[in-house]
C-alpha cells in the first residue's frame, strides 16, 4: 500500500518547523566533524538555572512520578496567575490558567478550541513560522499582514483594518518579536487597542515568550496594560523557555477568559495530559526564586546584540532595523542577492554558516540571525558573512 494515502489532507499542507530543521542539520554536521558556526539557534545556549534543577530534583526524589491535574500543577497555575495580576496589570486567578507544552501548546490548543472553518487569524509579518501553520490546523485562515524594513516593521492600522472581515476572529502581536528582535511601542500597542474598541468580536493573542529579554532602556509594555477595558479578548501566551532557558523542559502557559481556557483543558485531558509534573515542579522555583539568573543572562544578549548589530551595521549593502529584544536580528540582503532559503544554503555549503532564511517567516529579502551564542562565535559568523557577501 502507498502510504502517503494514509496521510490526511491537513498533515499533507503542514510545513515542518523550518528553523528546527537548519539547526538539527548544523548539529548534525558539527557532529561530522565539519567546521560549522550556527547562529541559527532559537534558544539560549544557556543551561537551565540550578535552583530550578535542584527543585525538579527534589520532586522526583519525592515521587512527583505520576499523572497530574491536566490544567497543570495547582501551585504554578497560582504562581502563574499572581506574576499575570502583577506583571501584566491583569487581575486573575487559577481558572483563567493552563499550563502546556510550552508556548507552542498554548497556541495551539488556544486555535483548537476557538477557530471554526474559515474563521480568519490576522498575522503581522514577519511573524514566528508556526502561527500560520497552528492556524490551518484547526481549520482557520491566516491572514498576513505585511510590513517592511523600510518602516521599521511597524504595524500599519490602517492596512489592519482593511484586512478585518466579519470572519476575523484574532489578530496575534509578538512583542518582543521574533524574527525580528523589534519591542512593540506602547504607541503602537494603544493605536490597535483604539481599533479593536470598534470591532467587539475581535480578540488578541499576545505572545509575550521574550518578555524579559529586552535592551537596556527598552521597556517592555504589555497589552493588557495599555488596555485594561479589553482584557476580556487577550489571551496571553508564554512559557519558561526562553528567560529562563528551559526550552527542552516544554512548560508554558496559556492565559484567558476561564470559558476558553475551560476549552483547551478538555482538550488537552483528551490529547497529551498533563504536562510533565516534576518539569512543572522546577517551573514553580523559576517563578518564585530570584530573578537574578534571568538578569544575568539578559546583561549578556545584551552585550551579544550590540556586537551582532554593529558588526551588521559595518557590513556594506546590508540594512537592519536595530532590534531592541530577543535574541535576534533581522537583516536584509542586498537587493542583488539570491533569495533567502538559497542563500543559506549557499552559507552552509560554502562558509559553513547556520543562519535562518527571512522565507520561513514570511519575508524572503532578510535572514534571522541569532545572538544566542558566544561572542567568539558571533564574530565568527559575522567574518563568514562578510566573506560571503
Ligand atoms: C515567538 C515564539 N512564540 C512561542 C514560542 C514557543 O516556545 P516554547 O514552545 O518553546 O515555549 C517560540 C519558540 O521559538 C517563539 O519564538
Amino acid at each position: 500500500m502507498p502510504h502517503s494515502i494514509l496521510i490526511s489532507q491537513r498533515a499533507k499542507a503542514l510545513k515542518p518547523s523550518l528553523t528546527l530543521e537548519i539547526s538539527s542539520i548544523a548539529k548534525a554536521l558539527k557532529a561530522e566533524g565539519k567546521d560549522i558556526c550556527s547562529l541559527s539557534a532559537g534558544e539560549p545556549d544557556f543551561d537551565t538555572p540550578s535552583f530550578i534543577i535542584e527543585a525538579t530534583f527534589k520532586a522526583l526524589k519525592d515521587g512527583l512520578t505520576r499523572y497530574g491535574p491536566a490544567a497543570g500543577d495547582p501551585e504554578l497555575r497560582e504562581a502563574i496567575a499572581e506574576k499575570i495580576t502583577e506583571m501584566n496589570k491583569l487581575p486573575v486567578t487559577t481558572e483563567n490558567v493552563l499550563v502546556t507544552n510550552g508556548g507552542k501548546q498554548a497556541i495551539y490548543n488556544l486555535f483548537q478550541v476557538t477557530l471554526n472553518p474559515g474563521d480568519e487569524v490576522i498575522i503581522p509579518s514577519p511573524y514566528w513560522l508556526s502561527y500560520p501553520e497552528m492556524v490551518r490546523l484547526a481549520g482557520g485562515n491566516p491572514i498576513i499582514l505585511e510590513s517592511s524594513l523600510s518602516n521599521g516593521f511597524q504595524l500599519d492600522v490602517a492596512q489592519l483594518e482593511e484586512s478585518i472581515t466579519d470572519k476575523t476572529k484574532f489578530i496575534i502581536i509578538n512583542s518582543p518579536g521574533n524574527p525580528t528582535g523589534r519591542v512593540m511601542p506602547r504607541k503602537e500597542l494603544e493605536s490597535i487597542a483604539s481599533l479593536l474598541r470598534k470591532y467587539p468580536k475581535i480578540s488578541v493573542v499576545s505572545d509575550e515568550i521574550y518578555e524579559y529579554l529586552v535592551a537596556e532602556g527598552i521597556t517592555q509594555v504589555t497589552f493588557t496594560e495599555v488596555a485594561p477595558d479589553l482584557n476580556d479578548r487577550v489571551f496571553i501566551v508564554n512559557g519558561f523557555a526562553k528567560s529562563w532557558a528551559m526550552t527542552g523542559w516544554r512548560v508554558g502557559y496559556l492565559v484567558g477568559h476561564p470559558k476558553v481556557i475551560k476549552a483547551a483543558i478538555s482538550l488537552q485531558s483528551q490529547s497529551t495530559s498533563n504536562v510533565c509534573s516534576f518539569a512543572q515542579r522546577g517551573a514553580i522555583a523559576a517563578l518564585k526564586g530570584s530573578k537574578d539568573c534571568v538578569k544575568e543572562m539578559v546583561e549578556k544578549y545584551n552585550r551579544r546584540r550590540n556586537l551582532l548589530v554593529s558588526g551588521l551595521n559595518d557590513i556594506k549593502d546590508i540594512s537592519l532595523i536595530t532590534p531592541n529584544g530577543a535574541f535576534y536580528a533581522f537583516p536584509q540582503l542586498p537587493d542583488s542577492c539570491v533569495g533567502s532559503i538559497e542563500f543559506c544554503r549557499i552559507a552552509l555549503e560554502k562558509e559553513g554558516l547556520a543562519m535562518v532564511p527571512g522565507m520561513a517567516f514570511g519575508e524572503d529579502r532578510c535572514i534571522r540571525i541569532s545572538c544566542a551564542a558566544s561572542s567568539s562565535t558571533i564574530i565568527n559568523g559575522l567574518n563568514r558573512l562578510r566573506r560571503l557577501l
